[in-house]
């Protein structure tokens, strides 16, 4: 083994994905689609397979690929370990062991800066690695990143099974290595994921706040030296998970465990109309940051003897970049609140009034300041309090965010304490302080994985490596598995999991994009005797849908997500993507959402008569005229149509059913469940790629053949609805004979011989005119055409059942008979005695 070492190269694949954020900032307003556009480059470490966590693809170092743009290249053996026990989730159960020097070589990156991070999980190999003994180190082009970088040590602080590192660093047209190297000493190192977003707007600029030697100075600030997020912080408020805001992903802990005195500040909050102070500023912070803030406490501000502040464990000798975000929440005038600031016991300004800085109330406003911390210094401190030489009457202060970067210095960012001993953990405690950032911080992916820990075991799976031994497999084990986790997996699981996770980026349910009103979690509970079960009106794969009355008596349909489910939090971004971004009479429509207590809630306007399909069959409610169910077909076409065509990009609904179609009080027909959305096709390409989705019954089997998902696969299973609705028989029944299970099939059988009408519901029976079921049958016949390019577009469907609405109501009209249409019963038990 010692001499052959054999250079293990392995050119893989990467590809850069582009993110297409197409997130509307308020509903009806115009798609920031230009500022949001941001390339995203994730990899899950150690893996040829593609995970999607949180509605993001990660594609895997070893993915078989098109082309070159990322490369690795090891000098020594490699290997990938995954975990078998898939309990930690897909992106943590695997990652990359190597024992040389590793570089992670990206190519063709669109130049600008970028948030790197570096996501590690410690987990400890047994017999043969032992975690604790890893140690290593990171370049990035030559920017020490890591050094002396121990997990275990790190974790052991944190209490965290995941570890995420934070950088912005520039990436010219070179592109970008990242040498991973383990410490003279150290058996290995590992990398779980690697994660690269770009910036598009602007973050920094060039001019920022001297401390010290009287308010007003400026210096200049250069980002070629790299910077670390070593701090993120959401003061007064909760913990915003990381979701695609301006594409950026971030997470912002909370302030309260920072805080010297924490009596000195209380919390308050004003969720009403927040704009950026700068419209350029708004891939700066999410508007949520804003909502939410810490002031002095009265009495604090009576004795004007206190500061609100807070400490920070940094690593000394380094520059440090202090962006303090602020938002006048309560006063709208000048001279409200002035107070002082102070950063390292040194003033950064006096006299200082939100207000006045931002140009308003309700404004979210930052500013910088940049300040070094000597070598002997390990904390870094921020006061905010009165400004007793002013005498102004207001002297309350006031903070809603806090981000602290470190800056590099000499092409370093990395802290070593210098100790001798290379393989112990180096880093020391000034790491505490990250902890809080991710221990706490996973997105709800990895948090709902964890949630089912409690052992698990990973196996080496692949070895790069030349050498015949450890074919074996190993087993991993979690290091730390203790309170800490079991409780941070309870307690901020839901946290992040929902509502946090929205407003973080604003991206969804944030404030940066109002999709409707936000209700508060007691509304909602109220609304629905605190989710009581008999309040229940549907489940679906997304979770509950709660019957609600809100406000004077206004019924609601609420939508709770399950939080345990990663697909439920998809699809309830997709839903709501897909509402905010469209409006018609045949979608439902989205009243608001609650992202208190970290719930996902979406409400809806109520559907009074349920379902599509309870009108057919299986329940005892009214059945549908055949009038009323063409009326009710052609809405759904309609809402179709508008889908495919109404947006910019296509979007195809992938789930159309009967259950998808809901029905008011007055029976028009709107759809429902945008859970399982895509865009469609760009336009210079025919089909979308994707994995098979949607119900059994109403699958396209070209899609099911090809996975290429097109408008088409809508159309197929929307002939399958209109057989549904004439036949009014479950789309698969297996209790039936072999040939009539699958509805599809069956009733093809009967169209393409042309005696639909022998399969008709009983009920309709002498209430149709032949030729509208001749030419419905037509209709639904050619969008089961096996090929999606001989079937209809949902507007020529549309334009066809509208025809045959036409015949049917001159036939209605010919033999004098009165179908009025909505929901009249006197119709309907006239039609049944006609018709039974
Ligand atoms: C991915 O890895 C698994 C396990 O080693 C293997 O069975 C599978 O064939 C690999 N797939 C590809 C596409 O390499
Ligand atoms: C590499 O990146 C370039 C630029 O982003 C892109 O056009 C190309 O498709 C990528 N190649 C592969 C194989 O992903
Ligand atoms: C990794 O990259 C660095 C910097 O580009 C280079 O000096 C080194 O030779 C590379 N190592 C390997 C194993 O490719
Ligand atoms: C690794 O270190 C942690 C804490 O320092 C300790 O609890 C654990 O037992 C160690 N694990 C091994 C395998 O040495
Ligand atoms: C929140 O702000 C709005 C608009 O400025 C104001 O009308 C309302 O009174 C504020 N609410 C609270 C609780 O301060
Ligand atoms: C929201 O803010 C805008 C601009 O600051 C203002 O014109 C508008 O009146 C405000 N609306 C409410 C309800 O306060
Ligand atoms: C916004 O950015 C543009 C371009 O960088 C600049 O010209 C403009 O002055 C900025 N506006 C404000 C209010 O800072
Ligand atoms: C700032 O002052 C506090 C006491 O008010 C002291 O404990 C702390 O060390 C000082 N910090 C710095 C950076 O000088
Ligand atoms: C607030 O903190 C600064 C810096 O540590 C200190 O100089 C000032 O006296 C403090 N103010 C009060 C009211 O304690
Ligand atoms: C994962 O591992 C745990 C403990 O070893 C075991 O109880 C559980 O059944 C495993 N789960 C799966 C899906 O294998």
């Amino acid at each position: 083994m010692r001499g052959s070492r054999k250079r293990a190269m392995v050119t893989l694949v990467q590809l850069l994905r582009l993110l297409l954020m197409s997130l509307l900032s308020a509903a009806g307003e115009a798609q920031l689609s230009s500022e949001t556009d941001s390339v995203s480059v994730l990899i899950n470490c150690g893996s040829n397979s593609t995970v999607t966590v949180t509605g993001r693809t990660w594609t895997g170092d070893l993915s078989p690929g098109i082309g070159g743009n990322l490369t690795l290249t090891s000098a020594s053996p490699m290997e990938e370990a995954t975990s078998t026990n898939s309990t930690l989730g897909p992106l943590y159960g695997s990652g990359r062991i190597f024992t040389g020097v590793l570089n992670y070589t990206f190519r063709q990156l669109p130049t600008g800066n970028y948030f790197l991070r570096l996501h590690f999980c410690p987990f400890a190999l047994e017999d043969s690695h032992n975690v604790n003994e890893s140690t290593f180190g990171v370049l990035a082009n030559g920017l020490r990143l890591l050094s002396g970088f121990n997990v275990a040590g790190e974790a052991s602080i944190s209490s965290s099974y995941l570890i995420i590192r934070e950088y912005l660093i520039p990436i010219n047209s070179n592109g970008l290595v990242l040498e991973f190297a383990p410490e003279k000493g150290s058996p290995f190192g590992f990398v779980n994921a690697i994660e690269m977003v770009s910036v598009v707007g602007q973050l920094f600029s060039d001019s920022i706040g001297t401390v010290g030697g009287g308010s007003g100075g400026t210096t200049s600030l250069n980002l070629n030296r790299g910077l670390e997020t070593v701090y993120r912080l959401n003061v007064g408020g909760p913990e915003i998970q990381p979701r695609g805001e301006s594409g950026l992903w971030r997470h912002w802990g909370v302030d309260t465990g920072y805080m010297i005195n924490p009596d000195a500040g209380i919390e308050i909050k004003n969720t009403s109309n927040i704009t950026y102070a700068s419209m350029n500023d708004s891939a700066v912070a999410p508007l949520v940051l804003y909502e939410t803030a810490r002031t002095m406490s009265n009495t604090q501000v009576v004795e004007r003897k206190f500061n609100m502040s807070w400490k920070f464990k940094v690593d000394p000798g380094f520059d440090y970049l202090v962006r303090l975000h602020f938002c006048e929440l309560v006063f709208d005038q000048l001279n409200g609140r002035n107070f002082r600031i102070f950063i390292n016991n040194k003033s950064a300004a006096d006299n200082f009034d939100i207000y006045a800085q931002a140009g308003g109330k309700n404004r979210g406003y930052h500013h910088d300041y940049v300040d070094a911390i000597s070598s002997k210094v390990s904390s870094l401190w921020i006061q905010l309090g009165p400004d007793t030489a002013t005498g102004a009457s207001g002297t309350d202060a006031l903070l809603n965010g806090l981000e602290i970067y470190k800056l590099g210095r000499n092409g370093n960012l990395a802290y070593t304490v210098k100790t001798g001993t290379l393989s112990k953990a180096s880093s020391s405690n000034a790491r505490r302080a990250r902890v809080l950032l991710w221990g706490v911080g996973m997105g709800l992916a990895s948090v709902a994985l964890l949630a089912v820990v409690i052992g698990f075991s990973i196996v080496i799976r692949r070895k790069v490596k030349m050498n015949e031994s450890r074919d074996k497999k190993c087993v991993w084990k979690p290091l730390f598995l203790n309170e800490a986790v079991l409780n941070s997996r309870g307690g901020r699981r839901r946290e992040g999991a929902v509502g946090g996770g929205k407003n973080a980026n604003g991206s969804l349910i944030g404030s940066s994009i109002r999709v409707g009103r936000r209700f508060a979690i007691a509304e909602i509970r109220a609304a629905t005797r605190s989710f009581d079960e008999s309040m229940v009106i549907g489940v679906g794969g997304f979770g509950k849908v709660f019957r609600g009355e809100i406000d004077d008596g206004t019924l609601v349909a609420i939508k709770r997500a399950n939080p345990q489910s990663e697909q439920g939090l998809n699809e309830f971004e997709t839903e709501i993507e897909v509402l905010s971004k469209l409006r018609h009479r045949h979608l439902v429509s989205m009243i608001g959402f609650c992202e208190e207590n970290n719930e996902m809630i979406l409400v809806y306007e109520f559907m009074a008569n349920g379902t599509l399909r309870s009108h057919l069959f299986g329940s005892d409610l009214l059945r549908l005229s055949w009038k009323q169910r063409l009326e009710v077909c052609i809405g759904a076409a309609r809402g179709l149509h508008y889908l495919h065509t109404g947006a910019d990009r296509s979007i195809i609904h992938r789930d159309v059913k009967t259950t998808n179609i809901l029905l008011d009080e007055n029976f028009v027909s709107k759809m429902s469940d945008f859970g399982l959305s895509r865009t469609g096709p760009a336009l210079d390409r025919t089909h979308v790629s994707t994995a098979v989705k949607g119900s059994f019954g109403y699958l396209d089997p070209e899609y099911f053949r090809r996975q290429q998902l097109t408008e088409k696969s809508d159309v197929y299973s929307f002939g399958v609805v209109l057989f549904e609705v004439v036949c009014a028989r479950a789309v698969i029944n297996p209790s039936l004979p072999k040939d009539q299970i699958n509805l599809a099939e069956w009733a093809l059988r009967w169209q393409r011989e042309r005696s639909l009408e022998k399969i008709v519901d009983p009920f309709l029976e002498g209430g149709f005119s032949p030729e509208s079921m001749e030419k419905y049958g037509e209709i639904a016949e050619k969008c089961l055409a096996d090929e999606g390019r001989n079937r209809p577009t949902m507007g020529e469907v549309l334009w066809h059942l509208e025809y045959v609405l036409h015949l049917h109501e001159m036939w209605l009209r010919a033999n004098n008979i009165k179908d009025d249409n909505g929901n009249s019963i006197s119709t309907l038990e006239s039609q049944q005695a006609m018709g039974t």
